[in-house]
This record gives C-alpha cells, sequence and structure tokens, in this order.
C-alpha cells in the first residue's frame, strides 16, 4: 500500500508522527507536506495529495492542517476526491464505508496524535460496502460534473 501525506505549518509534528506510524506498518508513505514551521498554505498540501490520489498515483491520503478543515477543502475542489475531516475513528470508519473516502483529514489542534493514530486505524481496516451508498456516491459525482442534481429538479 501507498499513501500520499500533507500538512501545514501547524502540523509538522503530528505528519511526522503519523508518516512514522504508518511506515512501521509497511505502509509507503509519500510525504509532499512542509517540514518548516514558517507559514505554509494549506491549498497547497491539499492539492498535491489529492492529485495523487485522484491520478491513481497512491492508494489514499492524508491531510493535517491545524483543523483539517482547509486542508480537506482544498483537497475536495480536485474530481474525484472525497476528503473527510475526522476528530474520532468512528466517523472515520464510516467515512471509508458509507462514503467511499479516499482522504482522511484531522487537525493538529483539534485532537492528540493517539486519536489521530486511531482514526487513521480505523480508516485504513474499513472498507466501502458499495451498495445503497453507491447511489448517493453517484449523486455527489454528478454535482461534481455538471453542477446540478437531477433527483433535486421539480
Ligand atoms: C493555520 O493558522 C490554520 O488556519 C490552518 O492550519 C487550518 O486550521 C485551516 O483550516
Amino acid at each position: 500500500m501507498k499513501l500520499a501525506i500533507g500538512n501545514d505549518h501547524v502540523a509538522v509534528e503530528m505528519k511526522m508522527e503519523i508518516k512514522a506510524y504508518l511506515e512501521a506498518k509497511g505502509i509507503e508513505v509519500l510525504d509532499v507536506g512542509t517540514n518548516s514551521t514558517e507559514r505554509f498554505n494549506y491549498p497547497i498540501s491539499g492539492y498535491k495529495v489529492a492529485k495523487l490520489v485522484a491520478d491513481g498515483q497512491v492508494d489514499g491520503g492524508v491531510l493535517i492542517c491545524g483543523t483539517g478543515v482547509g486542508i480537506s477543502l482544498a483537497a475536495n475542489k480536485v474530481k474525484g476526491i472525497r476528503a473527510c475531516v475526522c476528530s474520532e475513528p468512528y466517523s472515520a470508519k464510516l467515512s471509508k464505508q458509507h462514503n467511499n473516502s479516499n482522504i482522511v483529514a484531522f487537525g493538529a489542534r483539534v485532537i492528540g496524535v493517539e486519536t489521530a493514530k486511531m482514526i487513521v486505524d480505523e480508516w485504513l481496516n474499513a472498507e466501502y460496502e458499495g451498495g445503497r451508498h453507491q447511489v448517493r456516491i453517484d449523486m455527489i459525482s454528478e454535482i461534481e460534473n455538471t453542477g446540478k442534481l437531477t433527483a433535486a429538479e421539480d
């Protein structure tokens, strides 16, 4: 398995710990984030990880900024990306099972590193369930591809 990881300046330490945690599991980690605490604009890392995921160069992505919000918003602007911000493991698991998330995001100012590890574990171990969930994912894709949603038209 190969994952991409990205972060901004407030999440350098957590990125390093999560990267090492993943590598210790035998996962190859492509780090496109910053290693400096100098101010760094999170959309750069969000975009880089999202592109790698969308282009199929990695199997998934992990994004970390202060809250996980900004960096996931940037990633979600890349076509085909479903980046989910999670502050606890249950949402991380369900984001894969129901929403087929291909990037998990969290905030270094919101959660501690042990919770981050649990989030990553649940997300990695979960599998997309398809079935009824695919109808909803297809709707999200329709909005993304056409700017409209047929099912919402009167
Ligand atoms: C940086 O100050 C902060 O805005 C960023 O890390 C993130 O929380 C944005 O969503």
